[in-house]
């Protein structure tokens, strides 16, 4: 696979007992690329995550990946027994000596603005503060590939605006590969690069629309407000836009 290349998938299918979920999807993401997934509930994109992370196999067609891979699921995933600094500091067991994690532990709680809060257990976090720890120690963990899983899906609105403007700060300064499932067609469009967009279960892919828009964007610029647009009507939910706008679609 091309060095340039982080995740393929080729002509991947899924299916459990007589269920098709996934059928022939093909997919190549480059490294440092940020791409979202949507498409209707049920369509199969947790089962294409599991994928990507090795949990999970294909049925048919193959997956290949270089670097390692971190999965972030919607909520709780930290350890509720272990303090913020120790569920961090678990993703940082390749460093050895002691000195070297608790400055790598600063660092990132640095990054994810909880300086303070070290010793708190994650049940006395609010839900936004928890999902910075959970960034926080998938970054420690220096994997290449963030797969997320409606990472922000469980917070309040105001709340998930903010770890947006979050999740592009930290990556801007640590940049990964990420494939980030969905619901919120806004968040997609503001956060990827490229924003794939799957049909009904068997899912394939229905289309993709590159967002070429510098960063860090608001949720009113012009190329955010299109992407939208453009999103919904290739999921049919709105009209097809009189004008043809700048994006430039890839299928
Ligand atoms: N381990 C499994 N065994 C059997 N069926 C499964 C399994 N995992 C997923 N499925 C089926 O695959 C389909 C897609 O599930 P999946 O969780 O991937 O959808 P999704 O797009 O993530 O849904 P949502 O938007 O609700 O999160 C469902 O019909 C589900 O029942
Ligand atoms: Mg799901």
């Amino acid at each position: 696979m091309n060095q340039l290349v982080s995740l393929q998938l080729k002509n991947v299918s899924r299916s459990f007992g007589e269920v098709d979920v996934l059928r022939r999807i093909s997919l190549e993401i480059s490294r440092g690329e940020f791409v979202a997934v949507v498409g209707p509930s049920g369509c199969g994109k947790t089962t294409l995550l599991n994928l990507l992370s090795g949990y999970d196999r294909p049925t048919s067609g193959t997956i290949e990946s270089s670097g390692r891979r971190r999965m972030i699921y919607q909520q709780d995933g930290l350890f509720p027994w272990l303090t913020v600094n120790e569920n961090i500091g678990l993703g940082l067991r390749q460093l050895h000596g002691e000195r070297e994690r608790e400055g790598a532990v600063t660092d990132l709680l640095r990054l994810i603005r909880l300086e303070g809060f070290e010793r708190h257990y994650p049940h006395q976090l609010s839900g936004g503060m928890r999902q910075r720890v959970e960034l926080a120690r998938a970054l420690a963990g220096e994997s290449d590939i963030l797969l997320m899983d409606e990472p922000f899906s469980a917070l309040d609105y105001l709340t998930r605006m903010q770890m947006r403007r979050e999740l592009a700060r930290i990556l801007a300064e640590r940049p990964r590969t990420v494939v980030l499932v969905t619901h919120d067609i806004e968040e997609a469009a503001q956060l990827a690069d490229r924003v794939v967009v799957l049909s009904e279960r068997p899912a394939q892919i229905r289309d993709q629309l590159r967002i070429a828009a510098p960063r860090p964007r608001n949720l009113t610029d012009d190329e955010v407000v299109q992407a939208i647009h453009r999103i919904l009507t290739v999921l049919g939910i709105e009209h097809e836009p009189e004008r043809a706008t700048e994006m430039e679609r890839t299928l």
